[in-house]
């Protein structure tokens, strides 16, 4: 039995008043349950108005999009694990593409970005995923299984398991064109059988994510897919009746 996750990835969309509205229809129609779990990743300037919305519904967790590898100190503009943390946070995304592919981010930065995560008590959701380039050239599962090397070089074997991957492909974010759930599969079962080999039955344990166009009409199918474990959510999870949909799969 599967016990999926599904993560709402806001991006720099919705106003803390939009994320009051967004919850005020998306609780009512989404009661208590026990067997998912449900992560929601706003702005770092709507965390608060997130995190008192859910006063009541401690089900649903938070995170943040993005932090420093630094716990404190002189970086304008940058937010700390330690400081979302004390905010609400309990996850943060590190490696999203678009912090690969538009802000420049590295291979080595994930890596000290999840170890940041580690020491404050955040999971960090470790995103990997090929171009359109690197699959068409065939190196889609060396793509993913070097981004999540790199992402976790500095964790040491006992917190291993103290993360989530999402494997996004980065031709699939935001274009309508997911990959199919036996592309998902494919990928999934290569960092399944990597995360086994780095921490055994703890490591095959790490939840693993599809995320790249999702929506209420192809969630049922990759969910289904085999080593797929929950859902990373980006355009459809920014309308509560669409996101509700989905969360309800
Ligand atoms: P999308 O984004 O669902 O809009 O494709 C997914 C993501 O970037 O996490």
């Amino acid at each position: 039995m599967k016990h999926p996750v599904f993560a709402a990835n806001w991006k720099m969309n919705h106003a803390p008043a939009d994320a009051t509205e967004f919850l005020r229809q998306f609780l009512a129609h989404y009661p208590r349950q026990q067997d998912r779990t449900v992560l929601i990743f706003p702005p770092a300037l709507t965390l608060h108005a997130v995190t008192a919305g859910l006063k009541e519904r401690s089900d649903i967790l938070v995170g943040v999009q993005n932090i420093h590898w630094e716990d404190k100190g002189a970086f304008t503009g940058e937010n700390s694990a330690p400081i979302a943390r004390a905010a609400g946070a309990r996850y943060v995304l590190v490696g999203h593409s678009e912090r690969r592919h538009v802000f420049g981010e590295t291979d080595e930065e994930t890596g000290k970005k999840v170890a940041a995560a580690t020491r404050a008590g955040l999971v960090a959701v470790i995103c990997v995923g090929e171009t359109l380039e690197q699959r068409e050239c065939g190196d889609t599962e060396s793509v993913a299984l070097r981004q999540l090397r790199a992402a976790v070089a500095n964790v040491d074997a006992h917190h291993i398991g103290g993360y989530m991957v999402a494997y996004e492909p980065v031709w699939a974010i935001g274009t309508g064109k997911n990959a199919t759930p036996a592309d998902a599969s494919a990928v999934h079962a290569a960092l399944r059988k990597d995360l086994r080999s780095l921490a055994g039955e703890r490591g095959a344990a790490v939840p693993i994510l599809y995320g790249g166009s999702v929506n209420s009409g192809n969630a049922a199918a990759l969910l289904g897919a085999s080593d797929v474990d929950g859902l990373l959510v980006g355009g459809a999870s920014l309308n509560a009746e669409a996101w509700t949909a989905i969360v309800r799969t």
